[in-house]
């Protein structure tokens, strides 16, 4: 049977400044859940405060993007080296904010999780159907299709070192999250789609996560942690959801 730690992470987005991001990673630091890895993602001029307030504790640090290319002339980029230099653990790649505003396609997403796991960040894929494509019936496909562009660089001993977001697009920032029988249904589907190559590839769920309805989630098989926007943004919330999610998930044991 494969373990897989759970993972929750913060994802700040653009929020904030130097004052809010100090006093959030100072209500972070002391965050220790007995079974689960806690990590924030954060805006990149904030990356040296979080390592050099979260350097020694229990919660790592990400990003929340990376450069496609190792190096040289691009403009406004930032390499997975420069990343590795602060310390990140993790990095968001492919979130559907940057499909869309950064128009990011699955090629791109391919080449950005390669750079990370060059690197050695543990990179957090994000995929999701848009309300159409659900109302449709094509989450599976569309679901298969971003998995399978965006792993297209990368081999099995990689997907070790790999979690993947599950994201509805209609489910962000709006308050709503998916119920738990549809993130089941797709959790499901994605193990599946993985198989035994993939047993160890943690998934996540993201999406209007809040302390009332993480619970829910972590009752969840097959689910391995959660990727929280707007509520990672305050400390005592984005507490509660770590040790709700970690404390209820521990007492399940995890399908293979
Ligand atoms: P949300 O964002 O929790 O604010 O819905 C999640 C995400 O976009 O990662």
């Amino acid at each position: 049977m494969t373990q897989r730690i759970p993972l929750i992470a913060g994802n700040w987005k653009m929020h904030g400044d130097r004052a809010r991001a100090r006093a959030l990673l100072d209500a972070l630091k002391p965050l220790s859940p007995a079974q689960g890895e806690v990590a924030v993602c954060v805006p990149y001029p904030y990356l040296e405060l979080a390592q050099a307030v979260l350097g020694g504790s229990a919660v790592a640090w990400g990003a929340q993007n990376v450069a496609e290319w190792e190096e040289g002339a691009h403009t406004g980029e930032v390499a997975a080296s420069m990343l590795a230099e602060f310390g990140c653990g993790y990095v968001i790649v492919g979130h559907s904010e940057r499909r869309r505003e950064a128009s990011e396609d699955d090629a791109c997403i391919a080449r950005k999780l390669a750079q990370a796991i060059r690197l050695d960040i543990k990179p957090i894929l994000c995929i999701g159907e848009t309300l159409a494509q659900r109302q449709a019936g094509s989450t599976h496909a569309v679901l298969q299709a971003q998995l399978h562009g965006a792993l297209a660089l990368l081999d099995s001993t990689a997907l070790t070192r790999l979690s993947i977001a599950y994201e509805p697009v209609w489910a962000i920032g709006q308050g709503q999250a998916a119920t738990p029988a549809m993130v089941g249904d797709v959790i499901t589907a994605l193990r599946a789609m993985f198989g035994e190559a993939g047993a160890s590839v943690r998934l996540l769920y993201g999406g209007s996560v809040s302390a009332a309805n993480c619970g829910d989630f972590a009752a969840l098989a097959g689910l391995d942690g959660l990727l929280v926007g707007g509520a990672s943004l305050r400390g005592d919330e984005f507490t509660a959801i770590c040790q709700r999610f970690c404390t209820r998930r521990e007492g399940r044991s995890l399908p293979a």
